[in-house]
């Protein structure tokens, strides 16, 4: 696809170009976790992830060109250059995601120019902690900084997920760039995804604390069946609406239309509408638990959501089933599940800060034997979204 904007530079003017140019920014912009709400932001769901502790960090200049960009990833130790006015998607990876957000932001101003960007990833790639988002989210609201650009945080939110689905072909919910934008410190933030309205709820768990594992695994079936479960969902959607007579959204369904249309909806579509419809109420089960400071309802929530994840929505895998399920053995970790779009990355589990050690020692010897896999694991906090760290 060639894309060609063609757009004229005339209403920038040489002052503010060298005034630019003078400029440095480092941004950081962090992944997420989610607490619990998955596979649901695309489906009317209510959402309960956070900014992580973990960021990737963006230098950022105007470099006095009117089109000429250079982009090096020092993870992935390579450059993309590219002109502004003329486009093509990439061919490696991380390239569309960076494309993707430029596209977009030129489809809303002609002010971008010239500039070059480092970027160095603090978040592991592929792990479900949405690296993606934290780069597309990063760029987008540098880009918004250096050209004094004037987009909200919604605009920037909006940019990244549009790029995902544009350019990088997962047509993702809102949930990722959401949290990378808008995290709070120690905070998780309850996200309705229909009217986008949020809450940020104090989280406060010590002596627990938020484990992640990593599978070290991301089978390659993610994209192609992320955007076949969104469709499937929409299917049977399509059809309770029909047949109940209801305005399109799963926030209108109710178990006891899943029950009367089992057959119709056959077993596929059965499975995931009524895991959808479950997610949803599970969510505002934990908020609720989470204000009484019940960790104990919390964590038996987190193992149900696995247990939908992998028997009813089928996005988890052996590696993430195995994990989920050694955490099952040790009394200290309150609940446990698969975390992300799935086919591999991180478990989170909410654990004793006394066994830690132990646990992933254990957890870590296990997993090897089983899967001849090393694990890797961190722990993490709720933390600060996208923002401007030095200029
Ligand atoms: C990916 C997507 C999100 C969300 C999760 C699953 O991370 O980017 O929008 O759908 O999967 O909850």
């Amino acid at each position: 696809m060639l894309l060609n904007k063609g757009f004229s530079k005339e209403s920038q003017n040489n002052m503010t170009l060298i005034d630019m140019k003078k400029r440095t920014l480092k941004i950081a912009s962090p992944g997420r976790i989610n607490l619990i709400g998955e596979h649901i932001d695309y489906n009317d769901g209510f959402v309960l992830p956070a900014a992580i502790d973990k960021c990737i960090y963006f230098t950022l200049r105007a470099n006095g060109s009117e089109n000429r960009c250079t982009i090096k990833s020092k993870g992935f130790d390579s450059i993309l250059v590219l002109d502004l006015k003329s486009f093509e998607k990439g061919t490696e990876g991380w390239h569309n995601y960076v494309l993707g957000v430029i596209y977009e932001i030129q489809s809303l101003t002609d002010k971008v120019a010239g500039f070059d960007c480092e970027i160095e990833s603090k978040v592991p790639v592929g792990s479900g902690v949405s690296s993606s988002a934290a780069l597309e989210c990063g760029l987008a609201y540098g880009l918004n900084e250096l050209f004094d650009l004037g987009l909200d945080k919604w605009q920037l939110i909006l940019i990244g997920q549009l790029a995902e689905h544009n350019f990088v072909g997962t047509k993702c919910g809102i949930m990722d760039q959401f949290a990378s934008v808008m995290g709070k410190k120690d905070h998780m933030l309850l996200l309705d995804c229909r009217s986008l309205e949020y809450e940020e709820i104090p989280i406060a768990i010590a002596p627990y604390r938020l484990l992640l594992l990593n599978t070290n695994v991301a089978h390659n079936l993610s994209t192609g069946e992320y955007n076949v479960r969104r469709a499937q969902c929409a299917e049977g959607l399509e059809l309770l609406a029909k047949r109940f007579q209801i305005e399109k959204s799963f926030r209108n369904v109710i178990p006891e239309m899943l029950v009367q249309t089992r057959e119709e909806l056959g077993e596929t579509l059965y499975d995931r509408c009524s895991y959808v419809v479950e997610e949803t109420n599970r969510v505002l089960e934990v908020v609720k638990a989470l204000k009484n400071n019940d960790l104990e309802t919390v964590g038996a929530l987190m193992y149900q959501t696995h247990e939908g994840l992998s028997k009813k929505y089928e996005v988890s895998c052996p590696e993430l089933d195995f994990l989920v399920d050694f955490s099952k053995n040790e009394p200290q970790v309150l609940g446990a599940r698969m975390m992300g779009g799935g086919f591999g990355g991180c478990t989170l589990n909410i654990i004793h800060e006394d066994v830690i050690d132990q646990f992933v020692q254990k957890a870590t010897a296990a997993y090897q034997e089983a899967f001849d896999i090393e694990l890797t694991s961190f722990e993490t906090v709720p933390s600060q979204g996208t923002s401007l760290i030095r200029e």
